[in-house]
């Protein structure tokens, strides 16, 4: 069998490779060409994937990139994982799905799967895709063609997290779409769980990410409301963990991040607008999340003042770029906004992390583009008037950080189980 997979990014190489170790050979298609070269030189540009992964799929004709949509015709089923982003007014843009469905409707063939993992709002995979496949092939979805949406559940940086174990939903737009899903992930997958519906498919995984949104925002809340009594929030999620059910712990931070958790939920207030419906919880909870980062510099602001020093002309050094800990990946990070709000009032920023040596350029924060990660020694670290710990990797050293810092806001509580002393180390 053979298949196509559109965007081979960090959603769409992990899955790529699954396929090709469970015998499927894989066409995979990116507009990005120098990704492309770089899979086909058997190259991974994601720091979770080994390149000996991509290196010995290729090497094994099980694998091979290109920019030439035309090559859909020689396969069973395309699967398109591409960008979802927001616009710069906060509303979804499906126009990466749309290109997509552009470039492969006129080679679409009688008989062909295509599946959407992208994650949306429901109805764009029966409504919005569907429009542009039938348009430019001429074939109609259900009949000519089978059509269905499949979300992506990618935990990146979870060493335990393999695609293959993770179990997959998929909704199609007839039962026989479904059908022809089952078939084509039940060869990779070990578990498929299908719905009713493309629509139903789409909407659980808008589930799944409002469900982390709200939660991260009640103990967003919860740090400053428990913070003001004197109590500290990392012991009581620590203790309340202990509750064998009913429970699932969640961690404050410095602010949401990543491609999914910040974005994924307007799309869905987006779509309910039009059937007049409101989406208060999401709302509450991206107010609470984005007021996150303003905490974390006023309570920077406190700590220096504690020192009797101004944050104007104060050192702030940010500690972990990406997102998450342990990944290279800093889309919508909030240590950017940090950066941003500690500049504006006057502070000399830098940052450190051990994945990100160099700022590459983004959309959302340009001015940052080239701005190299320090070097972690004691004589840099000391020279800060402030670290702020956005990010808790793991490669760090903290007992490190607590001998040569003489002030550290933790958003995180990476400075637990060090010996930091009084008065050094602000939890944010
Ligand atoms: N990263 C995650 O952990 C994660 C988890 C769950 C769901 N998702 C969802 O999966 C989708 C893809 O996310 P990602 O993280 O893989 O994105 P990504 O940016 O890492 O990769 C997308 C790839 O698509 C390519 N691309 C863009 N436009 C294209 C086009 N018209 N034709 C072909 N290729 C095109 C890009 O060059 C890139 O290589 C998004 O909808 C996202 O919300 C991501």
């Amino acid at each position: 069998m053979k298949i196509a997979i559109v965007g081979l990014g960090y959603v769409g190489l992990p899955l790529s490779l699954q396929f090709t170790r469970s015998g499927v050979a894989v066409l995979g298609l990116d507009i990005d060409s120098a990704k492309v070269d770089a899979l086909n030189q058997g190259r991974s540009y994601i720091k979770h994937i080994p390149a000996e992964a991509v290196a010995s799929a290729v090497q094994s004709g099980a694998f091979s990139a290109s920019t030439d949509f035309s090559r859909v015709k020689g396969v069973e089923a395309v699967i398109i994982c591409v960008p979802t982003p927001l616009n710069k007014n906060r509303e979804p843009d499906i126009s990466y799905i749309l290109e997509t469905g552009k470039s492969i409707a006129p080679h679409l063939q009688k008989g062909t799967l295509v599946v959407l993992e992208s994650t949306t709002y429901p109805g764009t995979t029966d409504e919005d895709l569907r429009e542009v496949l039938e348009a430019g092939s001429k074939l109609k979805a259900g009949k000519d063609f089978h059509l269905a949406f499949s979300p992506e559940r990618e935990d990146p940086g979870n060493p335990d997290s393999k695609v293959a174990s993770i179990p997959k939903v998929i909704g199609g737009f007839t039962p026989a779409c479904l059908a022809k899903t089952n078939e084509l992930y039940s060869k990779a997958i070990k578990t498929v769980v299908p719905v009713s519906s493309c629509r139903a498919a789409e909407a659980t995984k808008l589930l799944e990410n409002i469900f982390r949104s709200v939660n991260i925002a009640l103990v967003n809340e919860l740090k400053l409301v428990y913070g003001a009594m004197g109590i500290d929030v990392w012991e009581v999620i620590h203790a309340a963990k202990t509750k064998p059910f009913g429970f699932m712990a969640f961690y404050p931070g410095p602010g949401l991040g990543g491609h999914c958790i910040p974005i994924d939920p307007f799309y869905l207030t987006w779509k309910a607008r039009e059937y007049g419906q409101h989406t208060r919880f999401i709302e509450l909870a991206g107010e609470i999340n984005t007021a996150m980062p303003m905490h974390v510099v006023n309570r920077t602001a406190e700590a220096l003042n504690a020192q009797r020093k101004a944050m104007n002309g104060s050192r702030v050094l940010l500690l972990g770029l990406s997102y998450k800990p342990n990944v290279d990946d800093d889309r919508e990070s909030p240590t950017y906004v940090l950066m941003d709000l500690l500049k504006k009032r006057g502070a000399e920023v830098a940052y450190y992390d051990p994945y990100v040596p160099v700022i590459r350029p983004t959309r959302e924060h340009p001015h940052w583009a080239g701005t190299r990660s320090v070097n972690w020694d004691r004589g840099t670290v000391e020279s800060f008037d402030a670290v702020i710990i956005s990010t808790n990797h793991q490669a760090v050293n903290y007992r490190e950080l607590s001998d040569w810092a003489p002030c550290v806001v933790d958003t995180r509580n990476a400075m637990a189980g060090t010996n930091s002393k009084p008065g050094q180390v602000w939890k944010a």
